[in-house]
């Protein structure tokens, strides 16, 4: 049986991609945002998932205004990196799990998630800037990777509950997948950010903490923030957090935190990373840790 053993949080603002690629990680500016990673990319260096399901949005790479799916999964073998106008990223294609993909939009649509099946498609930094940030810079990607893509550019976004059932259903979906397999899957986006309009740099220092904690302390209660509610404390762009409840929703009851970091300003957004293992998986590795 394949199983969900954590989900990771994370912001993907594009400048942090683009301080790697050029070599800025260890400037004054940024260096504190790196260092606030380094126990993440440890823990992932150390649990190895073999397949990664990136809850993400396309800011309109793959897709255009012409079609904007609300949730898409990507079927495909590999996807190539998307040109966002500075020319791709220079890290390596992602590589697939059709097969793992196939069955998630089976077991999904059959749920009555109505899944677009995307097979052809490529990624911008709403997927590479998480990956580089737990994985860092290698020449090969060390996990096959399920893009879920959630539409959070075009008004009307799915709600957090919405969000946070399709996370309940992707973990049915992963269990019934009968290969012994590891899966970890990321909410990325958000924190606090506005990167336009009158109120361009806006950051709810509050806001952020109170959904970190809500993660772990009360899931629920954050399905209950309104989709306009984001927009109004944390910013128009803040609305990528639903993406960290498609996450959280996946990880079943009495998941831990067991890693947060919190930072401002990367570009002008509010960047948070969290942990969270699942009950069962914290178990095992406690039991571990204390042999
Ligand atoms: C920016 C873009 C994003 O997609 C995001 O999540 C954060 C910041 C930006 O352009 O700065
Ligand atoms: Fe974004």
């Amino acid at each position: 049986m394949a199983r969900i053993i954590a989900g990771i949080g994370t912001s993907h603002t594009p400048a942090i991609g683009a301080a790697v690629d050029n070599g800025k990680t260890a400037e004054p500016y940024w260096a504190p945002l790196f260092k606030g990673y380094e126990p993440a990319k440890k823990w992932m260096a150390d649990v190895k998932p073999d397949v990664v399901i990136m809850v993400y949005n396309d800011h309109v790479n793959a897709f255009d205004f012409k079609i904007i799916p609300t949730f898409a999964i990507g079927c495909a073998d590999e996807y190539p990196i998307a040109d966002e106008g500075w020319g791709p990223r220079p890290v390596p294609p992602v590589k697939g799990h059709p097969e793992m993909a196939s069955h998630l939009v089976q077991s999904l649509v059959l749920d009555e998630f109505d899944i677009t099946i995307v097979n052809e498609m490529q990624v911008d930094h709403g997927l590479t800037v998480p990956l580089t940030l737990l994985f860092g810079s290698p020449a090969a990607w060390p996990v096959r990777v399920i893009p879920l893509a959630v539409n959070v550019v075009q008004y009307p976004a799915p709600t957090g509950n919405r969000c946070y059932n399709l996370g309940k259903a992707i973990k049915k979906a992963v269990e019934s997948w009968d290969e012994d397999v590891n899966v970890v899957i990321f909410g990325t986006g958000g924190m606090s950010h506005q990167i336009q309009g009158k109120r361009a740099g806006l950051i709810n220092k509050d806001f952020d903490t109170r959904f970190l904690d809500g993660l772990t302390k009360d899931p629920v209660a954050l399905t209950k923030i309104a989709p306009i509610e984001y927009l109004r404390e944390a910013g128009n762009e803040a609305i990528e957090l639903v993406m960290w409840l498609v996450m959280r929703g996946a990880l079943g009851d009495g998941a831990e935190e067991i890693y947060r970091f919190y930072h401002v300003p990367a570009s002008s957004t509010g960047v948070g990373n969290i942990i969270i293992e699942t009950k069962d998986f914290h178990a095992q590795r406690a039991k571990k840790s204390a042999a």
